[in-house]
């Protein structure tokens, strides 16, 4: 019996064929399935075209199995509809399969589900857009990528989410989707000569890939894994890999002899009347951050330049608490300016989220380090350290008056939720767990995608991006929630 499905991707009338194979009693050796677009194998009519009586009849099969046909689906190998039928068969027939993890078909339909979700997330972390100017007269965001499966239109939803505000479209060889802002509209597949020439933001891009390149993290077999050679073609920074990789033990060796930065101290006098007496919360921020400079409760006070309490409007929507400042942060007064927040107002310009309409602050108030010679190293504050300082922050989120919090890392998290947060396992939603009722949205500190390998960075950024979009869509509902 042969079955042709006009849509390679249809995974409704996938499972009518197959209810009604089923039903039928109709063996997988018996069936041959064409799904390919473009194929042209079987052109003739379905000799088994689903029946809408039977394709009707339920079957029970276990959630978990229609959720992996739906991964499996979107595999590219032509024998997939062989394999899924093939299983719902066997789950049919032998009640044991179920229950037995080493199934030589159930293990290759995982590893099928799992290089559909690879490459998911491969396509997500190395699209990268040009700017065109249309006909029209409008801008447009253009992309090339080439897919190892049929994923275009499971990514589209994500792309359209991320770049909503955007006129783009994704050239693929099998199928294009385009986003006029309003609407995904999907097509046949492009020519890779549509690829539209370098614009002047590939040129930004690459003097900022240029620059966060640290050589001393190098580690090119890793690189390779996570950033495969057969992407490079169509990323502009590959380019950029072979000279910066074959500078980097040089430049490593530059860095480490390199005169170090010196620690200026430019400390103010403090005034003792600016302490808030025991247990009385400042009354603004103004004598928030005088009294948070002229705090002692712990040693890290005594060596910074200054206290460096946040910025950003009264009554945000979102207040982004930060783990504590850094060298730059320390000696300019300001939450944020460093390299973690270059990347942090990197990731907001991306998602079109202005910067000055948050207010951001983070756990501890002053800089702790290290002297290595006289170069400043940070140092995470302990516990005691943090735990010290968390006055100075709740203070601060009362007089800001926050809807919603966002904890950038684990000290940040732990600040705001007052217990151990493990934010792999944690982020990405809202934790209503706060007493004054303001949810808490955890997710990576900006430094530790800084401190990544190369090739681990690009996909790890693209989850944090996705994180940050959804603190920032969804706190009202959160709040009312
Ligand atoms: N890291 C932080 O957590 N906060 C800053 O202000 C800078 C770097």
């Amino acid at each position: 019996m042969r079955v042709r499905l006009d849509d390679p991707i249809d995974l409704d009338a996938f499972r009518q064929h197959a209810r009604q194979l089923l039903a039928e009693g109709v063996p997988p050796d018996r069936v041959e399935w064409n799904g390919e677009r473009g194929a042209g194998l079987f052109d003739e009519a379905n000799d088994a075209a689903p029946s809408p009586s039977i394709a009707g009849a339920p079957h029970a099969v276990p959630a978990s199995f229609v959720a992996l046909c739906g991964d499996v689906i979107l595999h590219r190998d032509p024998q997939r509809f062989a394999l899924m039928y093939r299983l719902l068969w066997r789950l049919a027939h032998e009640p044991a399969l179920r229950h037995d993890p080493l199934d030589a078909d159930m293990m290759q339909a995982q590893l099928m589900a799992k290089a559909v979700h690879r490459d998911i997330h491969k396509m997500r972390a190395f699209v990268r857009f040009t700017k065109v100017m249309g006909e029209d007269g409008l801008e447009r965001h253009v992309a090339w990528f080439e897919p190892d499966h049929h994923i275009v239109e499971a990514n589209a939803p994500f792309f359209a989410r991320r770049f909503a505000q955007m006129r783009w479209a994704i050239l693929t060889p099998e199928r294009c989707v385009e986003w006029d802002g309003q609407a995904l509209a999907f097509g046949e597949g492009a020519d890779r000569r549509e690829k539209p020439p370098p614009d002047a933001g590939e040129q930004l891009w690459l003097t900022y890939y240029e620059h966060i390149f640290n050589p001393a993290r190098l580690k090119v077999a890793m690189m390779r894994r996570e950033m495969p050679r057969r992407y490079w073609h169509n990323l502009p920074e590959a380019a950029l890999i072979q000279p910066i990789t074959g500078a980097a033990q040089a430049r490593s060796q530059s860095m480490i002899d390199a005169p170090p930065t010196a620690a200026r101290r430019i400390r103010a006098p403090i005034a003792l009347h600016l302490r808030p007496a025991d247990g009385v919360a400042p009354a603004d921020l103004a004598e928030l951050r005088a009294a948070a400079h002229a705090c002692r409760d712990c040693p890290i006070g005594a060596l910074a330049t200054q206290a460096v309490c946040g910025e950003g409007p009264l009554a945000p929507r979102h207040m982004l608490v930060g783990e504590q400042p850094g060298d730059q942060e320390d000696l300019a007064g300001r939450p944020f300016v460093g390299p973690a927040g270059q990347l942090l107002d990197r990731a907001m310009a991306q998602l079109g989220w202005a910067r000055d309409t948050v207010y951001l602050a983070n756990a501890v108030k002053h800089f702790k380090y290290e002297l290595r010679g006289k170069r400043r190293i940070h140092k995470t504050a302990a516990q005691r350290e943090a735990e010290a300082c968390a006055h100075w922050l709740d203070s601060e989120i009362s007089l800001v008056r926050p809807q919603g919090l966002v904890a950038l890392g684990a000290t940040a998290a732990r600040a705001l939720l007052g217990r151990p947060v493990a934010v792999q396992a944690e982020r990405g939603a809202w934790l209503h767990e706060r007493r004054d009722g303001r949810p808490v949205f955890v997710t990576l500190h900006p430094s530790a995608l800084l401190r990544l390998a190369d090739g681990e960075r690009a996909e790890a950024y693209a989850r944090w991006l996705d994180d940050l979009e959804r603190a920032r869509g969804t706190v009202s509902a959160a709040t009312a929630a």
